[in-house]
């Protein structure tokens, strides 16, 4: 009991400073793109290319019997922020175990316009910057 008590203890702490560590990231990450309907629809094309697969073609991510991707019009159900920039570190170094890295693949450039694309399919109310 008191090993399985420390295990809980340090996994919280190594919670506690990854998610230190990704707010402190994302505060420095400055958008190199400005959005615009270009920039959606470049971020569109790379989407259709990269994403689809997973997340679905319109983000809604239908059932797909290998992975369990979140419904990307639904920030309201996403589990590492919100933000433009955390949707950007989401993308650029990957999620848990199932969703890759992309950084090796894509230019920041790239990226952004793939976080605008999810802009424009997502809340009305957080369409275009949100900067939440
Ligand atoms: C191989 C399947 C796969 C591919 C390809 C993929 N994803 Fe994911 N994605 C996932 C899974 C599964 C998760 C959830 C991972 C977790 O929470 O452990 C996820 C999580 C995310 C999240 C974080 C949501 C949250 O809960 O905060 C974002 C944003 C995202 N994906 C966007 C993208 C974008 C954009 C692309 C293309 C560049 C992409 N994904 C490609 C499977 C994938």
């Amino acid at each position: 009991m008191a090993r399985f008590m420390i295990f809980l203890v340090l996994s919280a702490a190594v919670a506690g400073s990854r998610e230190a560590a990704l707010a402190a990231s994302a505060e420095t990450l400055q958008s190199s793109v400005a959005y615009s309907e270009e920039s959606v629809r470049a971020g569109r094309k790379t989407y259709l290319r990269l994403c689809q697969y997973c997340h679905g073609q319109d983000g809604r991510a239908q059932a797909n019997p290998d992975f369990d991707a979140p419904n990307l019009r639904r920030p309201q159900e996403w589990r590492n922020g919100t933000s433009d920039e955390r949707l950007f570190l989401s993308i650029r170094d990957g999620v848990g175990h199932e969703m890759p890295p992309f950084r090796a693949q894509l230019e920041d450039e790239q990226i952004w316009r793939i976080v605008h694309f999810l802009r424009s399919i997502g809340p009305r109310e957080r369409r275009g910057r949100a900067g939440e």
